[in-house]
C-alpha cells in the first residue's frame, strides 16, 4: 500500500507544472474566437483583441470576412475606424487601403501601391456564428482543425450564446468547470446536491472527467427540471440523479455535455476562454450552450428566459469566484494554491503543457 501511495505520489509531481501556471499564456497555435459573426456586420469593420494584438475584423459587402492588425502602417491608428470599399478596409486617417492579404494596395495622395508598407494578416474563419483567427504561426493554421461547437445547426436542439469578460486568466475557467466538486458554491440556485467522481480519459491533448449528482436535500430548481425532466421525491431519501456530466479539456477548448440515463445528450456546452491583453489576466469566454429540444418543442422556448436567467445566476457565482482568485494571485504574487482533487492537477498539468511560459514566469522551485 505504502509503495503504491508514493508511487502515484510521484507520477502526480511529475504531472505539476513547472511554471506558475497564471504564468503560462494561451498558446496561439490554435484557433480562437474573437467575436460573434453578427457583430460583424457587411460593409463593416469591428475591432477585437486576442492576447494584447489588436485586430481588426473586416467584413466586405460580397466575400468572406477577414482579419488585420488593427493598426495602419502609416502612423498605427486602428483600421477597425476605416471605410471598408470593395474589398479592401481605408484607413480613416489619410486613407491609404490595405487588401484582405494586409498588402498596402494605394497611398491616395501620391497615385501610388508601391511605398505603403503592409500590415499582419490573420488566418481567419467563420463556423457556428463565430469568427475564428489564427494568431500563430500562419504557416500552421491549415493543419489545424477548427473546432466542431456544440450542436449548433442541429434542428433537434436549441443554442443559446453567451460572452461574458472576466477579469481572471483562462485557466481559472478550465479549473472552474472542471471541478465539479464546487457545488455547495451553487447551494442557493441548485440546492444540496454532491457530486460523485466516475471516471476519467486523458491523452496527451486532453482530460475529461464524468459525475453524476446525487441531492440531499432542497427542491430541484424549475429549469433544471425542464432540462432534465422532473425528479420523482423520494421522502427525504438521497435522491440519485441519472444523468451523467462529461466535462473535457481539448485544448484549448472546453466542452460540458449531459447525458441522460439513455445515453442521449440532452445538453451540450462549448467553451473558449480568450485572453485580452497582453498580461492575460483578462478574458473574453465564447460560450455555446445546446439544449435538447423535448417532444413539444414549444416548452423549451417557453423555459428558455427561465433557463437562461438560472444559467446566468450560476454563472455570476462562478465569476466571483474566479476573480477574487485572480486578486488574491495578484496580491501573493503568484500561485499559493493546493490542490488536492486528482482531476484537477491533471488539468493544470495539461493546460500548463498546452501553453507557452510568459516572458516573466520563472521555473517553480521542487520541494
Ligand atoms: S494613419 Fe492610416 S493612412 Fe495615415
Ligand atoms: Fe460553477
Amino acid at each position: 500500500m505504502l509503495v503504491e501511495a508514493s508511487r502515484s505520489e510521484t507520477a502526480q509531481q511529475a504531472e505539476a507544472p513547472e511554471y506558475d501556471l497564471r504564468q503560462i499564456d494561451s498558446n496561439p497555435n490554435f484557433w480562437y474566437p474573437v467575436a460573434w459573426a453578427h457583430k460583424v456586420r457587411p460593409g463593416k469593420a469591428f475591432p477585437t483583441r486576442y492576447a494584447g494584438h489588436p485586430i481588426a475584423l473586416i467584413r466586405p459587402e460580397k466575400g468572406p470576412v477577414y482579419a488585420l492588425e488593427d493598426r495602419c502602417a502609416h502612423r498605427q491608428v486602428p483600421l477597425s475606424k476605416g471605410l471598408v470599399e470593395g474589398d479592401c478596409i481605408k484607413c480613416c486617417y489619410h486613407g491609404w487601403a490595405f487588401d484582405r492579404a494586409g498588402k498596402c494596395v494605394t497611398v491616395p495622395y501620391l497615385n501610388r501601391s508601391d511605398v505603403g508598407r503592409p500590415v499582419r494578416a490573420y488566418p481567419c474563419r467563420e463556423k457556428a456564428g463565430l469568427i475564428f483567427i489564427f494568431p500563430g504561426d500562419p504557416a500552421l493554421a491549415e493543419t489545424v482543425q477548427v473546432p466542431d461547437i456544440a450542436q449548433v445547426g442541429n434542428p433537434e436542439y436549441k443554442t443559446r450564446q453567451f460572452g461574458p469578460r472576466l477579469k481572471c486568466h483562462y485557466t481559472f475557467m478550465h479549473e472552474n468547470l472542471m471541478d465539479m466538486n464546487h457545488q455547495f458554491l451553487h447551494r442557493r440556485q441548485m440546492g444540496s446536491i454532491t457530486a460523485r467522481f466516475l471516471g476519467q480519459d486523458k491523452g496527451d491533448n486532453f482530460l475529461e472527467a464524468r459525475y453524476s449528482f446525487a441531492r440531499k436535500g432542497g427542491n430541484q430548481p424549475l429549469a433544471e427540471a425542464l432540462i432534465f425532466g422532473k425528479h420523482h421525491d423520494l421522502e427525504g431519501r438521497e435522491q440519485p440523479v441519472e444523468e451523467v456530466v462529461s466535462i473535457r479539456t481539448t485544448y484549448p477548448y472546453q466542452t460540458l455535455k449531459i447525458h441522460d440515463k439513455d445515453g442521449d445528450l440532452i445538453m451540450d456546452l462549448w467553451a473558449c476562454y480568450v485572453p485580452l491583453g497582453s498580461d492575460q489576466q483578462g478574458t473574453q469566454a465564447f460560450g455555446l450552450l445546446s439544449v435538447k429540444k423535448p417532444k413539444w418543442g414549444f416548452l423549451l422556448d417557453l423555459a428558455w428566459p427561465a433557463l437562461g436567467l438560472f444559467t446566468h445566476r450560476i454563472f455570476e457565482e462562478d465569476r466571483e469566484i474566479v476573480e477574487l482568485e485572480q486578486k488574491a494571485w495578484r496580491e501573493l504574487g503568484g500561485d499559493h494554491n493546493v490542490e488536492v482533487f486528482p482531476i484537477v492537477k491533471a488539468l493544470r498539468a495539461l493546460l500548463a503543457r498546452g501553453g507557452v511560459p510568459n516572458k516573466a514566469a520563472r521555473p517553480l522551485k521542487k520541494g
